[in-house]
């Protein structure tokens, strides 16, 4: 076993965590998530998506986000772009990083952005180039991994072509997503060993939606095939609007419990990180979806 001594999570909980919400969540409220989880030690946070404001309204103030928020140095600052449109309008708000992000599941792909997955490509690939003659990092996501709500179970080889795709238009790291959570650890693992036919170890993250409640064991499975880069929402906030019924990501606190259990570096605070996901649950009115923030909140408040 190669399991990494460091790791690097991405919190998506401003973009993943509330694209789903129903109630406009304040761009003040976002703003204070982000500077939450870079002040609790995220280095990485994906921020919001430059969509059809038709399609995911919650995303539709991407600007005022992006330059409301005052920037740490060392921290990258990610946004999603699904084609040229939304490419142009993020450019402006300087992200560090640009996400294109596609489905090993024709139907999700249909579902989500609106064309097949050799269409969304094609958007992609002006996309990529663009963003790396500025100088922009890109990231490609890639749902439906294991599962997807409407074509079922898919098979790594599925994952493999879109992996293949990616890489040919020139995506430099790849998020291997469960986007309804229905992943169990060999399943995730086949789908990581596909991906790696075409990116290294260092290229690949993993993205688990807790639907099921496997993210964690998924997480310590792909730990184990030495992958080190994972995304998570900070109290599980979250879902996607098009994969009904798909819960949020698994919770950056119980990522870190499980990590630093293990001895597995991650630079975050988890008390600072569990005021930033208790700040959130409380702006939205919820209880906090962390098991472990509850149990730390819990113990805190009995000490
Ligand atoms: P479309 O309708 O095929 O696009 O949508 P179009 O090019 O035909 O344009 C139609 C209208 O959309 C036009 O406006 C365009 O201007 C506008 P109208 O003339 O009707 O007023 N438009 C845009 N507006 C703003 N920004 C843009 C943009 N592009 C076109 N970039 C499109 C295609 C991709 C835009 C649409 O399907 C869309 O916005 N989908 C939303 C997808 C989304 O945000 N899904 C959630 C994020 S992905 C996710 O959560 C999964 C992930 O977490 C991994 C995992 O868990 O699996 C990443
Ligand atoms: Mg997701």
């Amino acid at each position: 076993m190669n399991i990494p001594s460091k790791v690097r999570l991405i919190d998506v909980g401003p973009r993943d965590g509330l694209q789903n919400e129903k109630q406009p969540v304040p761009a003040a409220v976002k703003i204070e998530l982000v500077h939450r989880l870079q002040a609790a030690g995220l280095k990485e946070i994906e921020v919001t998506s430059y969509v059809s404001p038709k399609w995911v309204p919650q995303m539709a103030d991407n600007h005022e986000v992006m330059a409301g928020m005052t920037r740490q140095a060392g921290v990258r600052y990610s946004v999603l772009t699904p084609n040229l449109k939304g490419y142009e309008a993020a450019v402006a708000d300087r992200p560090d990083e640009i996400v294109v992000f596609g489905a090993a599941s024709e139907a999700f792909s249909q579902k989500n952005i609106n064309c097949s997955i050799a269409e969304s490509i094609e958007r992609f690939a002006p996309v990529v180039a663009a963003a790396k003659a500025a100088g922009i990092a890109v990231r490609g996501a890639m749902s439906c991994t294991v599962g997807c709500p409407y074509e079922g179970e898919i098979a790594p080889s599925r994952v493999e072509y879109l992996a293949g795709l990616m890489k040919g238009i020139g995506v430099e790291r790849v998020d291997v997503a469960d986007t309804i959570g229905v992943g169990t650890p060999r399943k995730v693992q086949a789908a990581f060993e596909a991906t790696l036919r075409h990116f290294g170890v260092d290229q690949v993250s993993g993205h688990f939606h807790d639907t099921y409640g496997q993210a964690l064991s998924n997480t310590l499975a792909a730990l184990e095939l030495g992958v080190w880069n994972f995304q998570s929402s900070v109290s599980g906030l979250g879902g996607c609007p098009y994969a009904k019924g798909a819960t949020g990501n698994v919770a950056t606190e119980d990522v870190v419990f499980l990590l630093h259990g293990m001895g597995i570096e991650t630079g975050i605070d988890l008390d600072r990180l569990v005021d930033a996901g208790q700040y959130i649950s409380e702006q939205l009115g919820r209880a906090n979806g962390s098991r472990v923030a509850r149990a730390l909140l819990a113990k805190r408040a009995s000490a």
